[in-house]
C-alpha cells in the first residue's frame, strides 16, 4: 500500500466543528477546548472564524476566543475569513494564520459568502497579497470541491481551475473540502491525483465530512493519492450552516486511532485526545457519532 510514514492532523473542531451548533457554547468552554487540544500534540488548528455574527452567531465571539487562548509556540492557530472585512477583524485580533474560503460551486458560494466565485477570488486575491506582505500564513479552502448541495456533482475541471488560480496567488496551502460528505473514494482518488499531476507548490490538504459514512474510505483514497495532511474535528462535530444535511467532519479521534493502528505517526497523544472528546461532550447535547468514544476503555486500547 502506498502510505506516508506520518500524517499531519489539522484540528477543525473549534471552527468547522462548532459553527453549526444551535445553542451558543460559552466562550470559556471554547477556549478550554482549544487549550486542551494544544496539549495533545496537534500542531495546527482552526481556532475560530471572523464571519458575520448575523449569519453564524456561534462564531460571534471570535475576537475574545482568539485573544484569550493560550498560544503555544509549537501550535499554529488559524482563523477562517470569508472576505476583506474578516481579514481586517482577524488582523486586529492578532491573527497571523488565515484560512480563506471559496466554493467550487456558484450556488453554494453565493449562499455561503454572498459573492460569485469570481467575486470571491478577486476580493480574496488582494487579501492574500496583503497577508503575504505581512508574512502571514495563508491556507485556502475550496468548499464543495466534489459535490454541491444545490448543484450536485461539481466538475473536476472547475475545482482544478480554482486550484490553479490559487496557486498563482502564492497561497501556502489548498484544502479540498467535501463540504457535504457526498464524495466517493474513486472521485477523491482521481481528483487528488489530478492535482498532484500538476506538481502544486502549495501544500494540499483533504477535508471530509461523514454524511454517507464514506469519510474514512475517502481519507484512505486521499492517502493513496499522496495526501498526508487532513482536517478533522474532535468528536466528529461539524457541519456547515449553508450546506443543508451535511453531517460532522471526520472525527479526529477515530482517524488518529486508525492511523496509529496502521503504524502511521501523527505525534498525537491518543489519551489526551480522548480528554478533549470528554470536553466536547460537556459542550453539546448532541450525541457524538465517533466510533471509538462509544467503546469501553479496554476496547480502546491498541491490539498491537
Ligand atoms: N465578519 C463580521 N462581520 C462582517 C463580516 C465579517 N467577515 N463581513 C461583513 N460583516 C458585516 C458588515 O460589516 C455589515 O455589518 P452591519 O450590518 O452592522 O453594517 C454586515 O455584516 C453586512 O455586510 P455585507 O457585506 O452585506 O455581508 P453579507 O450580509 O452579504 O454577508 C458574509 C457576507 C461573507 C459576511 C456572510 O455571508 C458570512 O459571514 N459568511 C460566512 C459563512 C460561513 O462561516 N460559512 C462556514 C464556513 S465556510
Ligand atoms: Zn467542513
Amino acid at each position: 500500500m502506498n502510505l506516508p510514514k506520518r500524517v499531519e492532523i489539522i484540528e477543525s473542531g473549534p471552527r468547522d466543528g462548532i459553527q453549526n451548533e444551535k445553542i451558543f457554547i460559552p466562550t470559556e468552554m471554547k477556549i478550554k477546548l482549544i487549550n486542551a487540544l494544544g496539549e495533545t500534540g496537534v500542531k495546527r488548528m482552526e481556532a475560530t472564524s471572523f464571519v458575520s455574527p448575523k449569519h453564524v452567531p456561534q462564531m460571534s465571539d471570535a475576537d475574545t476566543v482568539y485573544r484569550n487562548i493560550e498560544k503555544r509556540e509549537d501550535v499554529q492557530y488559524m482563523a477562517l475569513i470569508p472576505n476583506k472585512k474578516g481579514f481586517d477583524l482577524a488582523r486586529k485580533s492578532g491573527v497571523t494564520s488565515l484560512a480563506l474560503v471559496v466554493g467550487a460551486s456558484q450556488t453554494f458560494n453565493m449562499k455561503n459568502v454572498r459573492m460569485s466565485i469570481e467575486e470571491s477570488l478577486q476580493q480574496l486575491r488582494s487579501v492574500v497579497e496583503k497577508a503575504k506582505d505581512l508574512n502571514y500564513f495563508v491556507r485556502f479552502h475550496i468548499s464543495t470541491a466534489f459535490c454541491c448541495p444545490y448543484e450536485g456533482l461539481v466538475e473536476e475541471a472547475e475545482t482544478l481551475r480554482i486550484v490553479r488560480t490559487l496557486e498563482t496567488y502564492g497561497v501556502d496551502e489548498i484544502v479540498l473540502c467535501d463540504t457535504i460528505g457526498r464524495a466517493n473514494p474513486r472521485q477523491v482518488h482521481e481528483l487528488f491525483c489530478r492535482v498532484f499531476d500538476s506538481t502544486p507548490i502549495a501544500k494540499i490538504t483533504a477535508h471530509f465530512h461523514d454524511t454517507y459514512g464514506f469519510s474514512k474510505a475517502n481519507a484512505l483514497a486521499a492517502l493513496q493519492a499522496g495526501v498526508s495532511s487532513f482536517d478533522t474535528a474532535i468528536g466528529g462535530l461539524g457541519g456547515c450552516p449553508f450546506a443543508p444535511g451535511a453531517a460532522g467532519n471526520d472525527s479526529t479521534e477515530d482517524f488518529v486511532y486508525m492511523l496509529h493502528e496502521m503504524g502511521i505517526e501523527t505525534g498525537i497523544d491518543f489519551d489526551k485526545l480522548m480528554n478533549c472528546v470528554n470536553l466536547v461532550k460537556e459542550m453539546t447535547e448532541r450525541k457524538l457519532t465517533g466510533h471509538i468514544q462509544q467503546l469501553t476503555q479496554f476496547q480502546q486500547s491498541s491490539i498491537k
